[in-house]
């Protein structure tokens, strides 16, 4: 193990510039132009597993590449399946990022570009973890398979036909993932339940075509005003979500999760300034930990329609849209609350106008015992990369396909929050502490090395 981490250290220039030279590629998943740079950085990590000593390949599905590794099959040992991702956000809008969001540069020990905390910087320290471990003759208890898709930003099939096409070869003992954050600077931790989620998109139409607003405004319907009606009646002034059923079966987690709550260190304030919103506001009668990873919520992603170009134009809009995501919670179910939102949506919608509701992305919540041996193993192995023992914690993000490595392979997923939160992920500058990269590596030398 000493050995693993004095090649670490022999080797933290070339693994910070292998990592430079992966945020360099822009694999971003949502946009058709980058397919090629999706393709390369699909490349670049089986390159990554390669060099660490895995059996390789990439997966072709319907859609963008999932690289896959193999470290040892010895039916003795049990097998950790670690997941990660490859894909990255938009950088858009570029005008706000400090640094270019492709040439990784680090500001105050902080690494800044797309990609670095979300997921590319955390799920290379896992493999590099291997390449240690493997250079530094330790024999790995362990036997580990590795899968790192192109698509977790953009929900898509690939992965899951992978492991459908794969689940006997894919079988292990826990699914390890580096993609959720730490609970403060320098402090990991292990993060035991995320949100699900459902999303949508409403178009709402009326006239055939943006009619002259002098001619015929005020006698039919304008798609945009009914539009933001529509949207107005999700929510009562007190947050809380009016859509019949939303609140109904959310699961009671007992007492033993309120005392998780209570112990986490969970400052508001920097919460706060983190958003650089002028103030607090989500459900009434909730803390700010709890709307933010307990309770369920509906947000609109975007509203647009008629014409937001430059100088007038007078005209009542043919149609508005908009995308709006709800988190889920344990208990509920993405369907239900899917086809709650549907019903609602069309008959809330004023009259004079047609809705179209389509869905798409749905997830149930995950939920996991933090305290099983793999758990446990994870938490040791975190607190001696860090120092400090890791905050047990529950976050609001999603990771969809989660559920689908439960539902396949019946494996408990470990998440492991190795980055130190206010990262920015999806959001311009976003950032990775160099020392939390190393941090990674170390958690799993430790976590792979002593199992
Ligand atoms: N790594 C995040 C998920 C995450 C973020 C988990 C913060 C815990 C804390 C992941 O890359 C992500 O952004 N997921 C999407 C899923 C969506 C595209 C279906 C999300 O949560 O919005
Ligand atoms: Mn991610
Ligand atoms: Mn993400």
């Amino acid at each position: 193990m000493q050995a693993a981490l004095t090649y670490l250290d022999q080797n933290r220039d070339r693994f910070l510039e292998l990592l430079f030279e992966y945020l360099r590629i822009p694999s971003i998943s949502a946009q058709k132009e980058h397919e090629p740079d999706v393709r390369r950085s699909a490349e670049f990590a089986q390159a990554a597993l390669r060099a660490a000593g895995c059996e390789t390949g990439i997966f072709e599905g319907d859609g963008l590449p999932t690289v896959h590794g193999s470290f040892g099959s010895d039916a003795a040992k049990p097998t950790l399946l670690v997941y990660g991702h490859h894909d990255v956000q938009p950088p858009e809008p570029l005008e706000l990022w400090e640094t270019p969001a492709f040439e990784p540069t680090v500001v105050d020990g902080e690494i800044r570009a797309r990609g670095c905390a979300d997921d590319k910087g955390p799920s290379l320290a896992t493999v590099l973890a291997l390449e240690c471990l493997v250079k530094a003759g330790v024999d790995l208890p362990v036997n580990l398979r590795f899968i790192i898709e192109g698509e977790e930003e953009v929900g898509g099939p690939v992965v899951e036909q992978y492991l459908r096409a794969n689940q006997d070869a894919l079988a292990a003992d826990a699914l390890v993932i580096a993609d959720t954050c730490g609970n403060a600077r320098g402090v990991p931790a292990l993060c035991y339940g995320l949100r699900g989620i459902a999303t949508m998109q409403v178009e709402v139409t009326g006239p055939a075509r943006d009619l002259h607003s002098g001619t015929y405004g005020g006698t039919v319907a304008n798609p945009v005003t009914a539009l933001a009606r529509l949207v107005a009646t999700l929510h009562d002034e007190n947050g809380r979500v009016t859509v019949d059923g939303f609140y109904d079966s959310i699961e009671d987690l007992g007492e033993a999760e309120q005392e998780r709550a209570a112990a986490l260190p969970f400052d508001e304030a920097a919460h706060l300034a983190e958003t650089g919103s002028p103030a607090l506001f989500g459900e009434a009668g909730q803390t700010t930990l709890q709307r933010k990873t307990a309770r369920p919520t509906c947000e609109i992603n975007g509203l647009w329609g008629g014409y937001t170009g430059e100088g007038m134009k007078t005209i009542v809009p043919a149609k508005a849209n908009c995308k709006i995501s709800c988190r889920l919670v344990p208990g509920q179910d993405p369907e239900r609350i899917a086809e709650a939102m549907t019903k609602h949506l069309e008959t809330h919608c004023p009259e004079g106008v047609q809705i179209t509701v389509t869905q798409d992305e749905r997830a149930r919540a995950v939920y996991t015992d933090p305290a099983t041996p793999w758990a446990t193993r994870a938490c040791a192995a975190m607190e001696r990369a860090f120092g400090v023992p890791p905050a047990l914690s529950r976050e609001g993000g999603s990771i969809p396909i989660v559920n689908v490595f439960q539902e396949v392979l019946g494996v408990q997923p470990i998440l492991l929050g190795t980055y130190t939160p206010g990262e920015r992920a999806h959001s311009p500058n976003e950032r990775y502490p160099v020392e939390d990269f190393f941090a990674g590596i170390r958690t799993c030398i430790e976590l792979f090395g002593t199992a």
